[in-house]
């Protein structure tokens, strides 16, 4: 919000179309990483870094890029305030679903590669930051959806659904800006085409973040 008696002169909408633009960026130069500079993907196969690809592809497009988009649904969804709703919580359910299955995808890779699990910075604070993510889908849909809290509690709750719900976004960036750096030095890319491709996705992946945070303090209209 504002703060009191002042504008930041300028609506969430032209926002959400930069946002939109970013999302299609983020998803061209993923699936050029990983389907033309890498192995591929697939859930199984001799080639184990087929399985790891789906990590980056589930976090990066499903979980943060489609729950971006969940949060903007509210100034992107014509209609009524129950359909907005409607494909805020299933857009993040999408996304948690992606976020679970890219998780079970490295699981699966460091187990059939026999790599140790949980060891970096990095996977403790993507753990922390799906549980968060699970934990708050369920407190909005409990409160908000089925079978819903009375209305003042649903009305105090909201700020702070609201100011989770971009707290849990950027520390799920900052998990993947971490993860991609990873790669980065484990592939030593240092200064190729690829390398453009990993810095660029995660400097996309930031701004994204930044929009879909404005769009939720600038106003709907202006
Ligand atoms: C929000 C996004 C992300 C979350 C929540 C997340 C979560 C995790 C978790 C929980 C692990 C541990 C797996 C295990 O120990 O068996 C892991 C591993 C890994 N992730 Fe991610 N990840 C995310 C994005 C990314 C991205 C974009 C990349 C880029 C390629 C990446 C690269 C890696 C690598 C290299 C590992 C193996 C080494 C390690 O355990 O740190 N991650 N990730």
């Amino acid at each position: 919000m504002a703060p009191r008696g002042r504008s930041y002169q300028l609506s969430a909408s032209p926002v959400t179309v930069l946002a939109h633009l970013l999302f299609i960026a983020v998803t061209t130069l993923v699936l050029v990483w990983l389907l033309d500079k890498r192995e591929g993907l697939a859930f199984k196969s001799d080639n184990k870094f087929k399985i790891f690809n789906l990590h980056p592809l589930f976090m990066i497009i499903g979980f943060i890029l489609i729950g971006g988009e969940a949060i903007m649904a509210y100034n992107t969804v014509g209609g009524t305030r129950t359909t907005q709703r409607t494909v805020h919580w299933v857009l993040h359910l999408i996304a948690l679903i992606s976020g679970g299955l890219g998780i079970f995808a490295v699981f699966k890779f460091q187990n059939e590669l026999g790599i140790p699990d949980m060891y970096t910075l990095h996977s403790w604070l993507g753990i922390i930051t799906i549980s968060l993510y699970a934990l708050q889908w369920i407190l909005g849909f409990f409160s908000y959806v089925f079978p819903g809290a009375e209305m003042g509690t649903r009305a105090s709750y909201l700020p702070w659904h609201t100011f989770l719900g971009i707290v849990i976004l950027f520390l799920a960036i900052c998990t993947a800006e971490m993860g991609l750096v990873q790669k980065f030095l484990q592939l030593v890319l240092f200064q190729n085409q690829e390398a453009l491709i990993v810095n660029f996705t995660g400097l996309l992946i930031l701004l994204f973040g930044i929009s879909v945070g404005l769009t939720v303090v600038l106003p709907r209209s202006y």
